[in-house]
């Protein structure tokens, strides 16, 4: 579903991405775990090209961005599409209600009629377990009710995959289960999903397989119990004791 070749971004002088491959095929989950600045949040945003590379190319869904040369701006747009992304910060609209902050993208990005669009949202709000709460405006939410009316929002565009970044990690503990558990369902669902997250019991219950990162490149990658268990590499085993 997902092929990452050779892979590069820097900033200035400073590669933050260096020569990364990386496959993951549909309907798998990979949790990507790494010290800070070790180039997580960049190979997401590189994934729905927030970011654009330097060079490499990745696929999604049989199409391809080549970064090693001229990328149109239309082909970012239409490869963006392919992704949703879910960060830290919730970044809803404050004026919209959870509907409509679902709906938003449906009427506006992909030309959806306004009753369809609101059916979808409310479908969609149902599913991340907040049907009661489509009206409500976004400070009338808790985090973790906010956090679902992102991931609703993600899923209203119909991505072929789904992209979180530490979606959990600005909510207070006990809304964090909820936010979890709803990436739960959604893998269960057979969503192809790429997370970097601190949540090793979501890791080692929901991944296919895990990677970690440091200085931008794949330093170790395996199924959660290898990984967690039986790391081969010291820079994996020093980062893992530090979270214990
Ligand atoms: N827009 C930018 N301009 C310059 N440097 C950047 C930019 N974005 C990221 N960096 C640098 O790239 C490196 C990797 O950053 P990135 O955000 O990908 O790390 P991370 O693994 O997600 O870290 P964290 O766990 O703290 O979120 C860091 O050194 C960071 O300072
Ligand atoms: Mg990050």
């Amino acid at each position: 579903m997902i092929t990452i070749q050779g892979l590069k971004k820097s900033f200035g002088p400073l590669e933050v991405i260096n020569n990364v491959d990386l496959e993951i095929a549909a309907g798998k989950v990979v949790v990507i775990i790494g010290p800070s600045g070790s180039g997580k949040s960049t190979l997401l945003r590189c994934l729905n090209v927030l970011e654009t590379p330097n060079g490499g190319s990745i696929s999604i869904d049989g199409q391809q961005l080549d970064f090693n040369q001229p990328v149109s701006k239309k082909a970012i747009g239409a490869f963006r599409r392919l992704t949703g992304m879910v960060f830290q910060s919730y970044n809803l609209f404050p004026h919209l209600t959870a509907k409509g902050n679902v709906t938003e993208g449906l009427t506006t990005v992909k030309g959806v009629s306004k009753k369809e669009a609101g059916e979808t949202a409310e479908q969609l709000l149902a599913k991340v377990g907040l049907a009661d709460h489509k009206e409500k405006y976004p400070h009338q939410l808790s985090g973790g009710q906010e956090q679902r009316v992102a991931i609703a929002r993600a899923l209203a565009m119909d991505p072929k995959v789904m992209l979180f970044d530490e979606p959990t990690s600005a909510l207070d503990p006990e809304l964090v289960n909820e936010v979890l558990r709803v990436m739960k369902d959604l893998a269960q669902e057979g969503m192809t999903m790429a997370v970097v997250t601190h949540e090793m019991r979501f890791a080692r219950e929901v991944a296919d397989e895990v990677i970690f990162i440091d200085g931008g490149v794949i330093v170790e990658r395996g199924a959660p119990a290898q990984i967690f268990t039986n790391p081969q590499h010291e820079r994996t085993k020093k980062f893992l004791s530090l979270l214990q």
